[in-house]
């Protein structure tokens, strides 16, 4: 059986101030969870997360990197600089990145590439536009992306990938794909990862949903065959309502 994992993605929101009450408040009311919980925060924010999350249940993971070592990319932030104060997790090829920062299929493989070298786990974003599931052309998107952004990786690198399907048109929309569209879409993405690496990686790999997922609408998701967990967006902002979503299985 796969875990569950339940990841918010703050996006470009909370203080430091902010993000310290958060936790005080967050990690009493998901502590007994056996689900996996991460929070995907800000870079200035990532160290004061850190530091309150120590003693609790909570993974911190940030939003984005450069795939370079380092060197003269004004600007950004390698894989090392966020291993190096104990980040965990990274989400890569968001589709607010791919639409407004020109992420490409190219650059997401780099940046996978970069996170495993230097011991950060991948929560990778793949997702269709309205446009292009309105052209039937969703399965082909979203396993095409799934491909290009798993190439050249090694089988159990695979394995420790977290994908989270979001479709853009669910993303901030209030609209949420139905559980059960959602969970053909991972079933495709999972059929994808068999078809390039097998079985046992398909079988473990973790695939989330995201798009304007809810404490009234996770369960629904959650519980179908397909759904490992969420990313979850607007309702992380808000400590009670992530832990609702959180412990949907309470
Ligand atoms: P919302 O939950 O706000 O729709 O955002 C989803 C998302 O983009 C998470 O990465």
């Amino acid at each position: 059986m796969r875990r569950k994992v339940i990841a918010g993605n703050w996006k470009m929101n909370m203080l430091p101030n902010e993000t310290i009450e958060y936790i005080e408040k967050f990690s009493k009311l998901v502590k007994d969870t056996k689900n996996e919980v991460i929070l995907c925060v800000p870079y200035t924010d990532l160290f004061y997360a850190l530091m309150n999350a120590q003693d609790t249940n909570i993974k911190i993971g940030a939003q984005n990197m450069h795939f370079a070592e380092k060197g003269a990319y004004t600007g950004e932030i390698s894989a090392q600089m966020l291993k190096s104060i104990g980040v965990e997790y990274v989400i890569i090829g968001h589709s607010e990145r791919r639409q407004y920062f020109a992420e490409t299929d190219e650059s997401v493989n780099k940046k996978i590439k970069a996170a495993f070298s230097n011991g950060l786990k991948p929560i990778v974003c793949v997702g269709e536009t309205l446009e292009q599931r309105e052209s039937g052309l969703t399965e082909k998107i979203i396993t095409m992306q799934t491909k290009l952004a798993l190439e050249g990786l090694e089988e159990e690198q695979v394995k420790n990938t977290i994908i989270a399907y979001e479709p853009i048109w669910a993303i901030g929309t209030g609209e949420t794909a139905t559980a059960q569209d959602a969970n053909e879409s991972i079933k495709a993405i999972r059929g994808e990862v068999r078809k390039n690496y097998g079985e046992d990686v398909a079988d473990n790999i973790i695939i989330q949903y995201g798009g304007s997922v809810k404490s009234s609408n996770a369960k629904e998701l959650f519980e179908t065959s397909d759904i490992d967990g969420g990313l979850v967006g607007g309702a992380s902002l808000l400590p009670e309502e992530f832990a609702k979503i959180v412990n949907y299985d309470e």
